[in-house]
């Protein structure tokens, strides 16, 4: 039995697992970076499938069993701990507004039947009238033209609820962590051998990615920020009773009345990122909606504003179960239901850890789902070059493949997967370049970027060395971390021993410039890390000397700033490094023409890097295919040495043994 695990992650996924494995006998360690940033804290508390309309038929499975248990599990954590939980099964009222009337009316078929065609749901649920919902539930707004009542549905106070989870853990003898920032997992061949944090490295058996939100940060997984705004008032004292004693659920609002007389109003759904803040537009589309479905709202005294960030997956589903390391479980994304999910979450994490028991609704959940197969490479119809009767005779010269970092390269054009119109002329471009390093910016695939999902997919990455490169990051810090993510990134494609990084520090995004002395310190570090680094520079020699002395495998300088397909600005001080380089000097950055490609080539430039001006020419393909025979013809030119230059023109025949 597995007797020591890690769990990455104190929200209250995070908490409720370790909490199920200690009380199943496992020795437990919680890491969180700050309790108070958690979703968990955040939320309304609403346990609310039928209200939320899940629709998913798993999902709906997982949200109800876990909602059916919740009255327990609750019970004993306040029974355990002798603190309150808020739990309150006090249903929840769904009101239709006027303009959607003709669609409520659709929903509920014929008046008075109690289950909504729409749920394919086993929660009784019942549709009352105009008359009955204002009988119903004083108070509403006047264009309630009826709702769906969901007696089932409830809530707790989610706050109240971490609290007693945390003293649950502790009493129960769970080592928690706080202020733990997790950098990075360490694994090696599919094991995960050691949690990196900005404590030092973190040993386990096992280990658990409960880390919500920031999720991604730690492992590459489809999961991204999804904000949430919120704000909360309160029933003046002089209100004798609570006006409201049920959640009432509207259109993108919901008001959650607490026993205490504070009332929660949410909240906003929005793709910022990790923008922090609450914002005048945010809460005052709150606050209208609220007042709209419950006018005596605006009356009540504010309390408190603030902001969280539901960790949302593609599908908006979870990732729940095993992942590729086989010490490594993954309860992930839980978006809008995360504390409702919690007991089922720890249920059936605890029985897959601890038993190895494998519940079959898992397998819906599991983060393979996301590795769809992708259409077949398409295979590229470029004019083929006719080919020639008899093969050219072997040239009289001798090459070396391109070497960095002890790994071989038959190839010296690596190229990128950024900017291109769409998946297909991305893998068009990349076959036709015949290139064996691909750039993959980490952080782009993290956010799923377009053009960046599927990416494990879509190329063949049995063929192709990834070269993980951390666009994106403005400091050596941001970078470092985005490195070791780069390594894990490429251990899932396969590449166990893929050590390689594209070390971009840019601070300004104008002309993203790199900056030198961020770029020297990253360097340093993640050559201590043992990684293979390609450090992409301005032009500068003294740096490139610098960089080199560090132990970096290549030094890549820029020809021109990238993207902008200004071609070779740089030339003199590229040469200097080629001069003095004792690794592979690989130009990037710049390059607009195959002329271009070919002519940095013939002034000894080990290797190239393009994708711009592949991805963004009229046929992306078909560039690919035109730099490709740049970079070869330049390196045979550079190889078989260009004549020398004269001032005067030469005659190309000999004038000797003329006839005057
Ligand atoms: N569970 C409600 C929300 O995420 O806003």
């Amino acid at each position: 039995m597995t007797s020591n695990v890690l769990i990455i992650g104190g929200g209250i996924i995070g908490l409720a697992i370790a909490i199920e494995l200690k009380l199943r006998g496992a020795k437990v360690t919680l890491v969180s970076q700050n309790f108070q940033t958690a979703a968990t804290h955040a939320a309304a508390g609403m346990l609310a499938p039928s209200a939320e309309k899940i629709s998913h038929k798993a999902m709906l499975e997982l949200c109800q069993r876990s909602l059916s248990s919740y009255s327990d599990w609750t019970h004993k954590l306040e029974t355990f701990t002798g603190l309150n939980t808020g739990y309150w099964s006090c249903g929840i009222l769904t009101p239709v507004l006027e303009e959607r009337g003709r669609e409520g009316e659709r929903e509920r078929g014929r008046e008075g039947e109690s289950n909504p065609p729409i749920l394919p749901s086993s929660s009784p649920s019942y549709w009352l009238d105009r008359e009955t919902i204002h009988q119903y539930q004083s108070g509403l707004g006047e264009d309630a033209i009826g709702g769906w009542w969901y007696p089932e549905d409830a809530q707790v106070d989610n706050r109240a609820l971490a609290q007693a989870m945390l003293a649950a853990a502790k009493s129960l003898g769970v080592e928690i962590k706080e202020g733990v920032a997790v950098e990075g997992i360490q694994q090696q061949q599919r094991l995960v051998v050691g949690v990196q944090t900005n404590a030092g490295v973190i040993q386990a058996e096992h280990y658990v990615l409960a880390t919500g939100a920031w999720s991604n940060a730690v492992f590459p997984l489809p999961v991204r920020p999804r904000k949430g705004q919120m704000l909360s008032v309160r029933v003046p004292k002089n209100e004798p009773d609570l006006p409201l004693t049920r959640v009432l659920f509207g259109e993108e609002i919901y008001i959650v009345p607490r026993r205490d007389g504070r009332i929660i109003i949410g909240a906003t759904i929005e793709d910022v990122g990790f923008t922090p803040n609450n914002t005048p537009a945010g809460i005052q589309s709150l606050l209208q909606k609220a007042i709209r479905l419950y006018p005596q709202l605006q009356h009540y005294p504010i309390e408190e504003l603030w902001w969280g960030f539901r960790p949302a997956t593609a599908d908006e589903l979870p990732i729940l179960g095993t992942s590729p390391c086989e010490n490594l479980t993954f309860a992930v994304g839980h978006y809008r239901n995360g504390i409702l999910l919690a007991p089922i979450t720890a249920a059936l994490i605890a029985d897959l850890i601890l038993e190895q028991k494998s519940d079959p609704l898992l397998s819906h959940f599991h983060y393979s789902r996301f590795h769809t197969k992708s259409s077949t490479t398409s295979m590229l119809t470029l004019p083929t070059p006719p080919l020639p009767t008899t093969p050219p005779p072997p040239l009289p010269l001798q090459d070396t493949p391109l070497q960095i970092a002890g790994k071989t390269f038959n190839s010296r054009l690596m190229t990128g997967t950024g900017k291109y119109r769409n998946i297909e002329e991305m893998q068009q471009s990349v076959v036709a370049s015949d290139c064996q390093i691909v750039t993959v910016a980490v952080r782009r695939v993290q956010t799923n970027a377009p053009g960046h999902e599927g990416l494990a997919e879509a190329l063949d990455w049995s063929k192709i060395w990834m070269l993980p490169n951390t666009a994106g990051c403005h400091t050596a810090e941001e970078a470092i971390r985005v490195a070791r993510l780069g390594r894990e990134m490429a251990k899932l494609l396969g590449q166990e021993d893929n050590n390689f990084v594209k070390l971009e520090v840019i601070p300004d995004s104008k002309y993203l410039l790199p900056d030198p002395i961020g770029t020297l310190q990253a360097a340093e570090q993640l050559v201590k890390e043992g990684f293979a680094v390609l450090p992409y520079i301005n032009a500068d020699p003294i740096l490139a000397q610098r960089l080199e002395e560090v132990g970096c495998a290549t030094v890549m300088p820029l020809a021109s700033p990238i993207g902008s397909g200004q071609g070779l600005k740089t030339t003199a001080n590229i040469q200097i490094i080629i001069e003095n380089a004792n690794v592979p000097v690989v130009v990037d950055a710049g390059i607009g023409t195959p002329s271009e490609a070919a002519q940095a080539m013939e002034m000894g430039a080990d290797a190239l890097l393009i994708n711009s001006a592949i991805a963004l020419s009229q046929n992306p393909p078909a560039m690919a295919r035109a730099m490709n025979l740049a970079s070869v013809a330049g390196r045979l030119a550079y190889l078989a040495g260009r004549m020398p230059l004269k001032n005067y023109a030469s005659a190309s025949s000999p004038l000797t043994g003329t006839v005057n």
